[in-house]
């Protein structure tokens, strides 16, 4: 049996060079399927340590086994994402990125030290349990279609089939020593929506002459928001926003010809999601010609939603509580956020949990996605320790 202590231990002996890992990282941050270096790094830092992998998926994925040497036939699958953000950093920092206008601004360098960190922890124990740890390496979390639906059509949870996966999030909001789970539906699935109202541009003292696209594209966008509040039922979480209108000319006096829009629609519901679709375009087609302008409605369909299973969340959380005292294990409420850690979610039994990040005292608040973002590094002894813990939890029952 290994204990918490055990892990908690081999944890604090590897904390330094998790840091200088994490760092290392940070400032060698790359985009979305572009994680050339990074790729390496991971494959060289675990090679050094001699443990070797299984090879490339998705070009710069990588997937790793680490066999318990008692017996078992468990596979227990850890995902960590290695992508980071197009964002300049502003953090006055040693660690501070290298990378013009790149930024590691989501904690991606913090989920992969910290799985790092656990393969070095998972195979100092393996003649201590049974079964297999399968680590996933996964690029390209930030852009459609996302580095895991790739993975996954590659073949990661096959040879060996994982019986469940386990991935974590940087959370700012909570205090670092803490992690918070949400079983059942948690993150939002998430289309991108790109419309074109197309009328007849003209001077705009005389709109009886023209067909203007802005009158209707402001109806499209109000009469839209009754897919949220009149056809969606009230019990499924539905979120349509648009960002963006811009029209192709006009001025004060000219009506333009043509107006765009781009948005996005996330629901929790896969059966919904395709319904309010169909909806939509054709609220939309029927507006513009009621109007006599033409609309173009395309959706760019991204990751589905995320379902934490209900078991092995369950599970999970008393693993956790175990680990980190029932103090520390907090209720996280459902997010209209998309990740792409979904589509595992979507084939196996899987737990997606937020790992705290945040420290009140040492002034770390800024949120994911800005150029502030940066972590209390203390987490990573919770982001190591835990993920280790959970997959030897996992394999024992
Ligand atoms: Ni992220």
């Amino acid at each position: 049996m290994i204990s918490p202590i055990e892990v908690k231990k081999l944890t604090e002996t590897l904390f330094e060079e998790v840091v200088a890992c994490r760092r290392y990282l940070h400032q060698h941050p790359e985009l979305s399927f572009q994680e050339y270096e990074t790729a390496r790094y991971i494959e060289s830092f675990l090679m050094e340590r001699g443990i070797k992998s299984e090879g490339r998926l998705a070009e710069n994925g990588i997937v790793y086994l680490i066999k318990g040497l008692r017996p078992g036939s468990k596979v227990v699958a850890l995902r960590a994402d290695i992508d980071a953000l197009p964002i300049q950093e502003q953090n006055d920092v040693s660690y501070k990125s290298k990378h013009d206008g790149i930024m590691h601004a989501c904690g991606h360098d913090v989920h992969t030290s910290s799985l790092l960190g656990a393969a070095l922890v998972i195979d100092r124990l393996k003649t201590k349990f049974g079964g297999i740890v399968k680590l996933i390496f996964q690029p390209a979390e930030e852009r459609l279609p996302g580095g895991a639906s790739i993975m996954i059509k590659e073949g990661v949870l096959q040879n060996p089939a994982p019986t469940s996966i386990f991935g974590q999030h940087v959370h700012p909001p909570l205090e670092s020593g803490k992690i918070g789970v949400k079983p059942g539906i948690y993150m939002a699935s998430a289309d991108e929506l790109f419309v074109t109202v197309r009328g007849r541009g003209g001077h705009a003292a005389l709109p009886q002459d023209c067909i203007d696209p802005i009158v209707t594209a402001s109806n499209i966008i109000l009469s839209l928001q009754q897919i949220v509040s009149r056809r969606a039922n009230p019990t499924t979480p539905t979120v349509l926003s648009f960002g963006k209108i811009n029209s192709q000319g006009g001025a004060t006096n000219v009506i333009p010809a043509e107006v765009r829009l781009e948005g996005t629609f996330r629901t929790m519901d896969e059966q919904w999601r395709s319904q309010a679709h169909e909806l939509m375009v054709e609220m939309a087609e029927q507006i513009a010609r009621s109007a006599g302008a033409s609309c173009e409605f395309k959706i760019k369909k991204g990751y589905p939603y995320l379902q934490n299973d209900l078991e092995l969340t369950t599970r999970f959380r008393s693993h956790a509580e175990e680990f980190l005292g029932a103090e520390n294990v907090v209720d996280l409420p459902i997010r209209m956020t998309a990740e792409d850690f979904a589509y595992y979610s979507q084939e196996i039994p899987a737990c997606f949990y937020r790992l705290g990040t945040g420290n009140l005292e040492k002034g770390i608040t800024s949120p994911i996605h800005t150029p502030t973002f940066d972590v209390d590094e203390e987490a990573l002894k919770v982001g190591v320790g835990l993920l280790a813990w959970v997959a030897f939890k996992e394999l024992q029952d």
